[in-house]
């Protein structure tokens, strides 16, 4: 290990001990203590799920990136490795930020990108970006190799290296920011990882304001190729692109050597207020799964008065409908986290509110609704609700609007806000439901839309699971609930 791996280590482990846990996750991976954003380097690899992260070990903010590190047999209870790389070489001073992984014939390789910053710390209009690469034999320790890859000249923002193989050659999606301020994802190949030869733009000008996609990703799922990346300069239009930034998806056809062709233009991949750097990998089985990072930036961080920051959402499998639009879902292997299962049937809600008594700190919820019986304006559930309902993170059908809502406005500290998808055209509805203790994230009919947010409640409350109707009646055919148990070995 290199001193500034040792530091590092010592560092967050040092910070973990001044650590508050009162809104630390019980079932999502968050860094030991200080921040992380992005899911890294998400790989399948000598039978086991390595998950890296950027990371900042020294504080709760964002600060020169090191690669955080865990281990997963099972995709649900991760172990935490020693932190796999720090900004320690002149390429990747100011930053290692973020990248994927593969396995090379038993060699475990990072390609990530080198930040550097030429005039100053934050200063965006001098920056040096390269793509690099770092291996290792073990899993554990790695060892630098340098740059293997440089922007055109005058590029200055170019990173978030995505590595894939396809029809025998290594295929690399970058994101970049062309010198007319114009977000695009450019793919390149090689046969070793080191030779890189560029082979065509995939996407550009998506929208006039979008100047930047991030952590592009480029991956086939049913007959189609998906091109997912989070653009930076959209504005708000109506319900919306409303966060600071997005993630999301194209879909297309491609093969190697051909152009890539979009069939189905630009799509949010999640609703809620917290979901960004979305990326995805291989299961063991074939199944496509994502992980995002659970915070957007520039929004109030509370736990960061914790000395922690950061979270990833659920891990979801990714899957391609006959629209051509990309569902995501809980993977099945979430079940083996329920404990203390409870059921309740056919309750009905007349202009009331109802308390379950279902604990909510960390809870799964599966939720039907009776659509065609529910004439109330407003109806649904709180969620880390003190029992008198004061308090809530509200989950309801607006029969107004006709739209699923996911409201923050009294949900506790800092966050306010809702966001809200369209109530489909169905008589059942189905609400597949996470809480845990600083974040709620909803599945719509199972994996029709996902909303994922932060909350924080004030405590210490009591928080329960409580049902309401507004003007009129309601009808809940099923309230299935389970506490869920920590993912940390
Ligand atoms: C996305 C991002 C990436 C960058 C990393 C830095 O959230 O801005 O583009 O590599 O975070 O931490």
């Amino acid at each position: 290990m290199t001193n500034a791996i040792d530091k590092a280590n010592q560092a967050v482990k040092k910070l973990e001990e001044e650590m508050n846990k009162q809104y630390y996750p019980h079932f999502h991976l968050a860094p030991q203590a200080g921040w992380m954003n992005d899911p890294n380097g998400l790989v399948y690899y000598n039978g086991q799920y390595h998950a890296f992260y950027q990371h900042h070990p020294y504080n709760e903010n964002w600060g020169p990136m090191h690669w955080g590190h865990a281990v997963s047999d099972d995709l649900i209870t991760w172990r935490r490795l020693p932190i796999a790389i720090a900004p320690d070489h002149d390429y990747d001073q100011s930053g290692c930020f973020s990248g994927s992984a593969v396995d090379n014939n038993g060699e475990l390789s990072l390609i990530y990108t080198g930040h550097i910053w030429l005039n100053g710390q934050g200063n965006d209009e001098h920056i040096r970006e390269t793509q690099c690469l770092a291996t290792s034999k073990d899993g554990i320790n790695f060892k630098k190799h340098g740059t293997v890859l440089t922007p055109k000249e005058g590029i200055m923002h170019f990173r978030d290296p995505k590595v894939f193989q396809q029809n025998g050659k290594w295929w690399m999606v970058v994101g970049q920011r062309e010198t007319n301020d114009v977000g695009q994802v450019l793919l390149y190949h090689s046969t070793d990882l080191k030779d890189w030869k560029f082979d065509q733009v995939l996407i550009s000008d998506i929208d006039p304001n979008v100047y930047m996609l991030e952590c592009p990703d480029f991956f086939p799922l049913g007959d189609k190729w998906i091109l997912m990346f989070s653009p930076q300069g959209m504005q708000a239009k109506g319900y919306q692109y409303r966060n600071r930034f997005q993630s999301g998806y194209v879909v297309g056809d491609w093969q190697p050597g051909k152009p890539y062709t979009v069939i189905k233009s630009f799509q949010e991949m999640d609703y809620g207020h917290d979901f960004y750097a979305p990326q995805s990998f291989l299961a063991a089985d074939g199944r496509r799964i994502m992980f995002g990072w659970m915070d957007m930036w520039e929004s109030k961080m509370p736990s960061k008065h914790d000395k922690w920051m950061g979270a990833f959402t659920l891990p979801r499998e990714l899957i391609l409908d006959g629209q051509n639009r990309v569902r995501n879902r809980p993977i099945k292997e979430l079940v083996a986290l329920r404990n203390q299962p409870k059921s309740l049937t056919n309750i009905e809600l007349n202009s009331e509110l109802k308390n379950t008594e279902i604990e909510s700190i960390s809870c799964e919820l599966n939720v039907e609704i009776d659509l065609a019986n529910s004439n109330a304006e407003r109806f649904g559930l709180q969620l880390a609700a003190t029992p008198d309902g004061k308090q809530a993170t509200l989950l309801y059908i607006d029969r107004q609007a006709n739209r699923i809502i996911l409201d923050r406005s009294l949900s506790g500290i800092d966050l306010k806000g809702y966001r809200s998808v369209p109530l489909p055209k169905t008589k059942k509805l189905s609400l597949h439901i996470f809480v845990d203790a600083s974040s709620v994230e909803v599945f719509v009919n199972k994996d029709l839309y996902s909303l994922s947010s932060r909350i924080y409640p004030k405590l210490p409350a009591k928080r329960v699971i409580n049902l309401f109707a507004e003007n009129g009646q309601a009808q809940i055919s099923k309230l299935a609930s389970w506490q869920l148990k920590s993912i940390y070995e």
